[in-house]
């Protein structure tokens, strides 16, 4: 069994599922040689790093970040900061030779994210990304149906990721609405639907796109608050600079059609990350928000018993098995980021594993958040 230090840096809500992922993962995939051990955590907020050390017991904290890329016995550093400190902390794990789990988006921009890219595509660690939908079972099985022609020629995609998170105007103010610090919906919720785009159907040739804002100020919430927490009628209110709204109309170099939109600020979705395939011999839809459902169309013979099946995720469906030995037993959004870090840890390992997510998957969503940002100018369709 090959033990291996883990440092984490920004407590926040990924930090925390970052950690129990590598606590969760050592409980589930307890068949595999490799066992991640918590050595140090880092949060500017003192308190919080505290909290988080003694929470999932790492061994040390801090409040610097740089204490934890440095120290001794980190091999693998995961960065669950806001995106603008990504790519400096990137930088400096490249300098000391770390591997890295960076979340997405990788960095602040997309030009940041394409620098990441290129620094570590000759890397000689390795490096993940948190597209973690990508994991759900039930995604990987849609994966496989068309890989083996299940479905036949895809003929239209259609995605989204409608998140509920800041519809409420009193949504607390926080980095994630500020340009200086990085785009809106755009890089935090469509970077998701768009690798997804990619990961199911193949590369994006061309977009027509559009962003929009329609909640122009949020109140200021006191320090530390994130978007979900409410501000009261009396809070100071502040300018939103970047996106809450983003669509592309897509064709992908196969010949598919598509559509993906993404929104920071609807009421009614929660949570809806999903996709929707036709395809020349079935088609397949699936919603993040029931997760463990996946309905199927297949053509067959008998004209008289067609109709979308409904399937529920079951150990035969890839990675299910890990958690739980029931047909149907759902599992949860937190069991993804233990898929996501069981494959990071493979790859570690085993530097010819293929099914992973690293900077070059982050890199390809890059290039087309950037060609959608540049139809939207343009008011064109622009290439990829
Ligand atoms: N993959 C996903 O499903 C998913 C979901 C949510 C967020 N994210 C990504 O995860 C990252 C963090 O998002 P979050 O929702 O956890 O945000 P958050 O605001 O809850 O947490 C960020 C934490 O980083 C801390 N921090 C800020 N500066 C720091 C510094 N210099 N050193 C150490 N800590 C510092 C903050 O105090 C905060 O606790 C973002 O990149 C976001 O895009 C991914």
């Amino acid at each position: 069994m090959k033990e291996i230090g883990v440092g984490v840096i920004g407590m926040g809500w990924m930090g925390e599922v970052h950690s129990s992922a590598y606590i969760n993962y050592k409980l589930k995939f307890a068949n595999k040689n490799i066992s991640p051990k918590l050595i140090i955590c880092s949060e500017i907020l003192k308190e919080r790093a505290k909290t988080a050390k003694d929470k999932f017991g790492f061994e040390e904290y801090t409040t610097s970040w740089q204490a934890v890329v440095d120290h001794p016995k980190v091999e693998v550093v995961d960065i669950t900061t806001p995106n603008a400190l990504h790519l400096e902390i990137i930088k400096y794990c490249i300098q000391k030779g770390k591997h890295i789990n960076c979340e997405k988006p990788i960095g602040a921009f997309p030009k940041e994210t394409l620098e990441a890219y290129e620094l570590t595509k000759n890397y000689s660690k390795q490096t993940c990304v948190g597209f973690n939908y990508r994991w759900a079972p039930l995604v990987q099985y849609t994966k496989k149906l068309i890989d083996e022609g299940k479905i036949g020629k895809i003929y239209s995609y259609r995605g989204r990721f409608f998140s509920c998170y800041a519809a409420d105007e009193r949504s607390c103010y926080s980095w994630r609405f500020e340009k200086e610090n990085g785009l809106g919906a755009i890089t935090d919720i469509m970077t998701h639907a768009i690798d997804m785009a990619l990961y199911l159907v193949g590369d994006i040739k061309s977009v027509n796109g559009t962003l929009k804002t329609f909640i122009s100020q949020r109140p200021v919430a006191k320090g530390g608050a994130s978007h979900y927490a409410k501000a009261d009628k009396n809070a100071v209110l502040k300018e939103v600079t970047n996106d809450d709204y983003v669509a592309a109309r897509i064709s992908f170099q196969n010949g598919c059609e598509g559509f993906i939109d993404a929104s920071r600020i609807f009421f009614g979705p929660t949570s809806e990350h999903s996709f929707e395939i036709y395809g020349s011999k079935g088609s397949i839809k699936w919603n993040f928000e029931e997760m463990n459902t996946l309905h199927l169309f297949l053509r067959e013979e008998d004209e008289s018993a067609m109709g979308y099946r409904k399937i529920y995720s079951s150990p035969i469906h890839p990675y299910h098995h890990y958690f739980n030995p029931s047909n149907g037993s759902s599992i949860g959004y937190d069991e993804l980021k233990v898929i996501e870090i069981a494959n990071f840890l493979e790859k570690i390992h085993n530097p010819n594993f293929a099914n992973f997510a690293n900077f070059e998957a982050a890199a390809k969503v890059a290039k087309v958040i950037n060609a959608i940002i540049a139809s939207s100018e343009s008011k064109k369709e622009e290439k990829v």
